[in-house]
């Protein structure tokens, strides 16, 4: 499978992306589309991107997208013309480019008293209409402190969502009122109960088809907790209101999603045009192997980015150059790192200093598995006087085929991991 962006309607397993401008965007704005489509096309997220602007910038933000990125409506009405004064039907997004809209948004069922079942006539409306839907649930505060959260939900479900749903043209967001525009996120142990629960309702309504509708989490994503939250098990991708507005903050989550390709257990496969973005670096230690396996990973099509050394320099350190590496995995420049030294050792000590890389000294084909199925790793250290060159590029191939599972337990003891990187010490 390679990288697909923008298209809708052509399967559910990969991420959903979607951008919610609300009552934001004047013409002035669209060169923020231009920028996340332009970088849309330089990075390739495993994504589908959709941006939903307000009715009256759909058609011009649709040129500015250059068919990168959907464009999306946030609103239709159920009827397809009529006596409905400042109202745009399904239809009439279709009409102006849009490809999805949002309907049932807290924000119009609490502004616009919008029923449940207001919400489902939309969502039919905008099927007929040809339109992918992201149909929106979620609980108030006082709801959850009443211990109302998965019920609240689930009649938001039963009562919204028409029957004939089908996951290649619907999306569920769930959406707490009180994490939207706030600031405030659920725990992640919260948005793993919600999300089952959700699953759960959509296979008790839709059978076999509700097991592949993407479940969107929305509230208060941003950059810096995109890649947690959408490593949660049952997380579908995710619906961005104030972090989609900015080219730069809507480009920062989908770095996230280029770089946590395995966390989101998408299948990425290099097919000639999807290249998995390795970075590679040693001393003097594991020069000699890393020149033989560069080339080695070259000719088997992974782009192979080198952060030295560039010559064999017998008195150089290992972190002059591993630090770099770790750090352009942690930042997303490449997906995954090979760091190499004498040992390997040196490597993995110096590449673990750096926030969000998990490196492992891997000399054998179950850790180099293993080690990313259940603990996501993201470095791998070889010991350039251990491993000849060609034992050495299989275990990084079978680092670099596999996913992290996303498996509730193995998320938790990262979490733990990962909760030292912000603890001052
Ligand atoms: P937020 O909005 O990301 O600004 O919290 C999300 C939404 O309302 O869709």
């Amino acid at each position: 499978m390679c990288c697909v962006v923008g298209r809708f309607n052509e399967g559910s397993v990969r991420p959903l992306i979607a951008g919610n401008w609300k009552m934001n965007g004047l013409s002035s704005q669209l060169g923020e589309i231009e920028a996340i489509a332009a970088s849309v096309a330089a990075t390739r997220p495993i994504a589908e991107i959709l941006i939903c602007t307000p009715a009256t910038l759909i058609a011009r933000a649709v040129q500015s997208a250059a068919g990168r990125i959907g464009i999306g409506g946030q609103d239709c009405h159920a009827a397809v013309c009529g006596p409905f004064t400042g109202d745009f039907s399904a239809q009439m997004l279709k009409d102006a480019g849009a490809c999805s809209v949002i309907v049932g948004h807290s924000e119009r069922r609490q502004h616009h008293g919008e029923t449940d079942a207001m919400v489902a006539a939309k969502a039919s409306a905008a099927w007929r209409a040809g339109l992918h839907v992201i149909l929106c649930i979620g609980e108030t505060q006082a709801q959850r402190a009443d211990g109302k959260a998965l019920s609240v939900c689930g009649d938001q479900i039963a009562g919204s969502l028409p029957e004939g749903a089908t996951s290649s043209a619907t999306a569920l967001a769930y959406e707490p009122l009180w994490a939207i525009g706030t600031g405030q996120t659920p725990t992640a142990e919260q948005i793993v109960e919600m999300h089952a629960h959700i699953r759960q309702c959509l296979e008790l309504r839709l059978g076999e088809e509700g097991r592949s509708v993407r479940i969107l989490y929305g509230g208060s994503v941003k950059p810096s907790n995109a890649r947690e939250i959408l490593a949660l098990p049952e997380v579908g991708g995710a619906l961005i209101g104030g972090a989609s507005l900015k080219a730069d903050d809507f480009e920062g989550i989908l770095r996230t999603v280029s770089l946590g390709i395995d966390a989101l257990r998408v299948e990425q496969r290099t097919d000639g045009n999807c290249m998995t973005r390795v970075g590679i670096a040693s001393d003097h230690g594991g020069f000699a192997l890393k020149v033989t396996i560069t080339r080695s990973l070259r000719s088997l099509g992974y782009e192979v980015v080198d952060y030295g050394a560039y010559q064999l320099n017998p008195a150089d350190d290992y972190p002059e150059f591993i630090i770099p590496l770790a750090k352009a995995v942690a930042t997303g420049q490449v997906e995954r790192g090979v760091a190499l030294c004498g040992s390997g050792v040196g490597a993995s000590i110096a590449a673990n200093k750096v926030p969000n890389v998990r490196a492992g000294l891997i000399h054998d084909d179950f850790s180099a598995r293993q080690g990313v199925e259940d603990d996501d790793m993201n470095v791998i250290c070889l010991g350039g006087k251990l491993v000849e060159a060609a034992r050495a590029v299989e275990l990084i191939e079978t680092f670099l085929s596999a996913r992290f599972s996303g498996a509730a337990r193995h998320q938790r003891r990262l979490s733990e991991v990962q909760a030292l990187e912000h603890e001052d010490t």
